[in-house]
């Protein structure tokens, strides 16, 4: 049963993570860039980029380790822009992607290095 729908069994059912992650019922001001909203408990289901239930994503936690770490280290080190003129626009495929390249302009803070030894090959750059 979904909502008031009775399903007949067998009925193969696929969800869009980006609906649900878009629903106002869910997440207030869905279309707001605001990462502290993940500071309040999330309700079960809201949130299913690694899918859900008994066949989620086994590798979810190394996953979010990995872009966590990633994501800290490259902002530690460079500043990111969109280049000039570069628009982002979704598109629904498998997976929602973006419709063109997104272009970005990297600026690289010399002052700040990912902390590797001196005598590691390019320390110091990101790109
Ligand atoms: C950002 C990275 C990743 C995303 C967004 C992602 C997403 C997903 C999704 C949506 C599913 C289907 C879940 C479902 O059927 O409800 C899945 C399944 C799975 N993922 Fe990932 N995944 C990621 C990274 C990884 C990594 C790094 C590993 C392994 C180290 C991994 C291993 C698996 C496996 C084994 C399954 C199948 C689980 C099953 O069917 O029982 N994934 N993933």
């Amino acid at each position: 049963m979904l909502r008031d729908t009775v399903l007949p069994a067998g009925t193969q059912v696929l969800i869009s993570p980006w609906a649900v992650h878009h629903d106002r019922e869910l997440w207030p001001n869905p279309e707001g860039f605001d990462p502290d909203r993940f500071d309040q408990p999330v309700t079960p289901m809201s949130f299913i980029p690694f899918g859900g239930g008994p066949r989620k994503c086994l590798g979810s936690h190394y996953a979010t380790a990995e872009l966590q770490v990633m994501l800290a280290t490259l902002v530690r080190v460079a500043r990111f822009e969109l280049a000039p003129g570069v628009g982002l626009v979704p598109e629904a495929r498998l997976g929602l992607m973006p419709a063109s390249p997104i272009v970005m302009d990297v600026r690289v803070e010399p002052t700040r290095s990912l902390g590797l030894p001196s005598d590691f090959a390019g320390a110091d750059r990101v790109v």
